[in-house]
């Protein structure tokens, strides 16, 4: 099972779950992203279930387990190889980021779920921080798609629809 293996293109589930993880994490950062009261309430003893909380961490798990389904679909069926266009070394910039992005949506969730049941006040400050560096990503995936689509021309959006 290696991560590297190549297709010709991704497949249905793979697409819709790769949409499905942009809605879900949309709504956990700029919905249900209320989670620093409850949090130190917790840490004061009063355990809170708000629509928030729980909607957070039901979120945070989807994400989990979609992302572990991702990853098989990708070690059973592949990726398909960068466009021609792609210069060499974006395509090791594009793989780390890439897998920077599968890592981060694992280890949110676990760092989350830590912090929460484990009342780990250190836990959920590196779960933030983390936050902060998928966003950072996430923006610098975008960007990259923009450059494909509209300098490179390799219309790289087609092959994620
Ligand atoms: C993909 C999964 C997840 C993402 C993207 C995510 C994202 C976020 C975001 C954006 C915040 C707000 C940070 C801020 O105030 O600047 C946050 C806080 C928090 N999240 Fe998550 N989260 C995820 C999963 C989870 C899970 C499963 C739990 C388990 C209960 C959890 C527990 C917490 C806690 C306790 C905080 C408050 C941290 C603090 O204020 O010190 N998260 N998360
Ligand atoms: C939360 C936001 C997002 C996350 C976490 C995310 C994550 C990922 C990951 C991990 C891959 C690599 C798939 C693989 O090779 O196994 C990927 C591919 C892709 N994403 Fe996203 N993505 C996000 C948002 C977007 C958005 C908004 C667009 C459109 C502008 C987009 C377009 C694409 C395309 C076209 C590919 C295929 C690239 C290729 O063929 O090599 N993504 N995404």
């Amino acid at each position: 099972m290696g991560l590297s293996k190549k297709s010709a293109a991704f497949t249905p589930v793979q697409k819709a779950l790769h949409w499905a993880v942009v809605v879900l994490l949309g709504f956990q950062f700029f919905v249900f992203d209320g989670m620093g009261r409850p949090f130190h309430q917790l840490m004061d003893g009063v355990a809170t279930y708000t629509t928030t909380v729980i909607a957070h961490i039901a979120i945070g798990l989807a994400v989990l387990v979609f992302a572990l389904w991702r990853l098989v679909l990708r070690a059973r069926h592949g990726a398909p190889a960068a466009p021609e266009a792609e210069p060499e070394a974006l395509r090791k910039v594009s793989k780390l980021a890439h897998a920077a992005i599968y890592l981060l949506m694992l280890v949110l969730p676990v760092t989350g779920l830590i912090a929460w049941f484990g009342k780990v006040g250190n836990v959920a400050e590196v779960h933030e921080v983390l936050t902060n560096a998928l966003l950072a990503l996430v923006i610098l995936h975008v960007a990259a798609v923009a450059v494909h689509q509209f300098w490179w021309k390799t219309n790289l959006l087609a092959r994620m629809r």
